[in-house]
């Protein structure tokens, strides 16, 4: 096996190098801080890899992105969002009678505990679907004791079925709670974006005509935000879940981190940035010369990656969907026009040539969003519904992983030196 050697003071220690299957390469320092004290330092984890896992491959140098290694672009094409779901998770796409059975769990999980709806009244009516949608799938663990063991593969399989099918409906309520408008019980006939469609826009003295464009491009989107390896959320569903703690709790806490203007928090940003560009006539390059300026925080949302240094290909196929279905409705959208020409101005800055800056995900989602009538601030929930899968893959993987540790990184300490405890007459 190839091995690399570290050299500290006289000593020579070698450290085997791993080797992924698309040839990617991994220096073990596993041994480490046993044969040398030290530990090493590496802020935001960005030389770090924390697992060996065999859900996504993801080449951000090439813009490749592999689900159990088929093409993001095939399964865009061919597949559904469930069918996605069952791949991450269980490994393989599903033949016909694993897919009926896995379809029919799920659409008949879908309504939740009449007691969580109590949950609705005690937020404030404009409190964020994200914080609303962590904590009530968080509370889920109170409903169902009986599926907390994570050791049980009968209580995780039924965990996985809850989760999927019930984000949608405790989405949909927070939103329904935050119009005043009644909540919408699932209907178990609808397909799964449909079903989501109808709890949001459907009224009970009015069915909404679910658009098949619509439910389509939702679809999906859903796919293409299923599972992105070790990103913020998923790492921190995977760190949750390394303390043996349950499935619900995990994914509570990933949603949270996914809220963040830097992670999927970022898509309702765009839109507002868009907005506000429009709304200030269009001056484009000022913009992008705020987000060049080292002295202004400002950013241009919706670009940039850690992992892609080229085109995400995740937006190319979301641009796609997004005229699409801009085409199909008839809707003429003045911000896609901000964010094309936006998107042309960056693509020929010298600053974003230089920094491998190019739209992500993000950049074109919310405007689908928004086409669909879904508001701003649910844009990181329809994240975190289609992410529900990636995570749930990637919290399994590590119950299963023979090598399972608690995650627990170390630190430099930094603070004062060992100090005697001040009485208070003493203090200045
Ligand atoms: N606009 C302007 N400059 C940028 C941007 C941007 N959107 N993104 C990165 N840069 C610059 C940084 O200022 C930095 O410059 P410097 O080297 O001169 O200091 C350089 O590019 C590298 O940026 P980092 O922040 O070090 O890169 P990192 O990998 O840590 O961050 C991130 C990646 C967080 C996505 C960043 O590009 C960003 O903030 N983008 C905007 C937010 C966004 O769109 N997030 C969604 C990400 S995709 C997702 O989560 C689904």
């Amino acid at each position: 096996m190839e091995t690399a050697k570290l050299t500290w003071k006289e000593k020579t220690i070698d450290l085997q190098i791993e080797e992924g299957v698309m040839g990617e390469k991994g220096i073990d320092i596993s041994t480490l801080r046993k044969s040398t004290g030290m530990i090493t330092m590496d802020p935001g984890f960005v030389n770090t890899g924390a697992c060996k896992s065999a859900i996504t491959y993801l080449n951000g140098e090439e813009g490749i992105l592999l689900y159990r290694g088929i093409p993001i672009e095939q399964i865009a094409e061919n597949s559904t969002f469930l069918e996605t779901s069952y791949l991450l998770i269980y490994g393989k796409l599903p033949n016909q009678k694993e897919f009926d059975e896995f379809e029919d769990n799920i659409y008949h999980h879908t309504m939740i505990h009449e007691s969580a709806k109590a949950f609705y009244d005690g937020f404030p009516t404009n409190a964020h679907p994200m914080a609303v949608c962590s904590a009530v799938v968080g509370a889920m663990a109170t409903f169902y004791p009986d599926s907390l063991d994570v050791r049980n593969e009968r209580h995780v399989e039924i965990s996985i079925h809850r989760l999927i099918a019930k984000l949608p409906t405790i989405a949909a309520y927070s939103y329904k709670k935050s119009i005043g408008q009644p909540f919408i019980y699932p209907c178990n006939t609808l397909d799964y974006c449909n079903n989501f469609l109808h709890m949001m826009f459907s009224v009970p003295c009015e069915q909404y005509p679910v658009s098949p464009v619509i439910s389509k491009a939702l679809d999906v989107l859903l796919i293409l935000h299923a599972d992105h390896e070790q990103n913020c959320s998923t790492s921190t569903v995977r760190l949750v879940g390394s303390s043996m703690c349950n499935l619900f709790a995990s994914v509570s806490a990933g949603i949270y981190a996914l809220w963040g203007p830097l992670h999927g928090g970022a898509n309702q940003q765009v839109i507002e940035m868009l907005r506000t560009i429009y709304d200030g006539g269009g001056d484009l390059q000022k913009y992008i010369d705020k987000a060049k300026d080292k002295n202004d925080p400002f950013r241009l949302m919706g670009f940039g990656h850690r992992v892609y240094k080229n085109f995400d290909p995740r937006s190319r196929i979301i641009k796609k969907v997004c005229d699409d279905v801009l085409n199909k409705l008839g809707i003429h959208e003045p911000l896609l026009e901000i964010a094309l020409k936006l998107e042309e101005v960056a693509l020929k800055d010298e600053y974003f040539l230089e920094k491998k800056l190019y739209p992500n995900v993000d950049f074109y989602s919310g405007i689908i969003y928004k086409a669909m009538n879904i508001p701003i601030n649910m844009f990181p929930v329809l994240f975190a519904i289609g992410r529900m899968p990636g995570w749930i893959a990637q919290w399994k993987e590590l119950q299963e992983d023979k090598g399972f540790k608690i995650g627990r990184p170390r630190q430099i300490y930094v603070g004062p030196p060992k100090t005697d405890y001040t009485p208070m007459e003493e203090r200045k």
